[in-house]
């Protein structure tokens, strides 16, 4: 089934296209859903078969780097000279399914991909291929809080706009952001999805917040260690490799790299664009409190009684 053939029953005006329409429950785009197909019809789960999911803005690209550097510590050290990220950006080491794998009609051959295959995506959680959702395969997702991951998007969005289409504006990107029409939106509901089966299945899914790693990335990197299955040795503790794959896959590390400051490495997107601050809290330089007071209502309405909560500032 081609994506022209589906049937859509919404679509939006949509913030790097000019429509997004709804598809299975999310908001996203005609050339992501023809992926999506060929992902769904296509991709067999293999039980140790790693997954990063995040929604757009959340962190990715770090949860990219930081995964590859753990599972591949033992022949890349993070303090080598010639670590694969020092000159490869994380979205080239840990494929999407939806923007490369099975981007363009394509149907890759994943058999030349070593254990454990490691792939990204944003799709949520209850439109994953069937196969990663019934097997024991792992899923790891990064969330941030909404305000920080709106800010983020709408100035990413902006970046990668064409020059002769007019800026997207803050207050209107804003609105349909709380009304849910972002890509793989709305937020809630992705959040949401792995949240709960973060609970029910907590082998299955380990949920991540973003500011909590920026608190205390070490700690965290010893929790995502330990849930893929390669918990870092007391002798690796002592020797510091954590502080080193937290060090390789710093922002400022990583958006100084010459790789990252050139190149594209999703679809035709600058890869420069994808290290912007990595802050906490900056949103505080957008957003009027009657925006904030907006979307403290929309999570607590969305979100409230789920147990999740954010960090709002560093
Ligand atoms: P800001 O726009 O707030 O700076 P994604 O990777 O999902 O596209 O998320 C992008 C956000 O993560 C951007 O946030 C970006 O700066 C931040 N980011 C990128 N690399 C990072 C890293 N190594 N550590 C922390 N944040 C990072």
């Amino acid at each position: 089934m081609s994506a022209r053939n589906c049937c859509f029953q919404f679509l939006e005006r949509g913030w790097r296209t000019p429509y997004i329409y709804q598809f299975q429950g999310f908001w996203c785009q005609p050339k992501e859903i023809q992926a999506i197909l060929l992902f769904h019809k296509h991709f067999q789960a293999r039980e140790s078969d790693i997954i990063l999911a995040t929604i757009p803005k959340s962190g990715t690209t770090w949860l990219k780097a930081l995964a590859f550097a753990i599972l591949n510590r033992k022949q890349f050290p993070a303090f080598s000279n010639n670590h694969p990220l020092l000159v490869s950006n994380p979205h080239d080491l840990v494929p999407f399914f939806e923007y490369k794998l099975y981007a363009n009609n394509q149907i890759p051959d994943l058999s030349k991909y070593p254990e454990p295959r490691t792939f990204a995506t944003h799709i949520p959680f209850q439109s994953l291929e069937e196969s990663i959702k019934k097997s024991n395969c792992k899923i790891v997702y990064i969330c941030r809080n909404p305000f920080d991951t709106f800010i983020s998007s709408w100035i990413y969005c902006n970046k990668l706009r064409a020059e002769t289409l007019p800026p997207l504006l803050r207050e209107d990107c804003f609105n349909m952001y709380c009304n849910g029409a972002i890509g793989f939106g709305p937020f809630w509901d992705h959040m949401l999805g792995y949240w709960k089966e973060s609970l029910e299945r907590p082998d299955k899914v380990l949920f991540l917040k973003y500011e909590d790693m920026k608190e205390d990335t070490s700690f965290h990197l010893k929790k995502l260690a330990k849930f893929l299955g390669c918990p870092f040795s007391m002798e690796e503790e002592k020797e510091r490799v954590i502080e080193d794959i937290a060090k390789l896959c710093s922002f400022e590390k990583m958006k100084n790299l010459e790789v990252n400051k050139s190149g594209k490495s999703i679809m035709n997107f600058e890869n420069r664009h994808l290290f912007r601050k990595g802050e906490v809290g900056d949103w505080m330089n957008y957003l009027s409190p009657s925006m904030v007071e907006q979307l403290t209502q929309v999570m607590e309405e969305k979100l409230g009684g789920s147990g999740l909560e954010f960090k709002l500032l560093s």
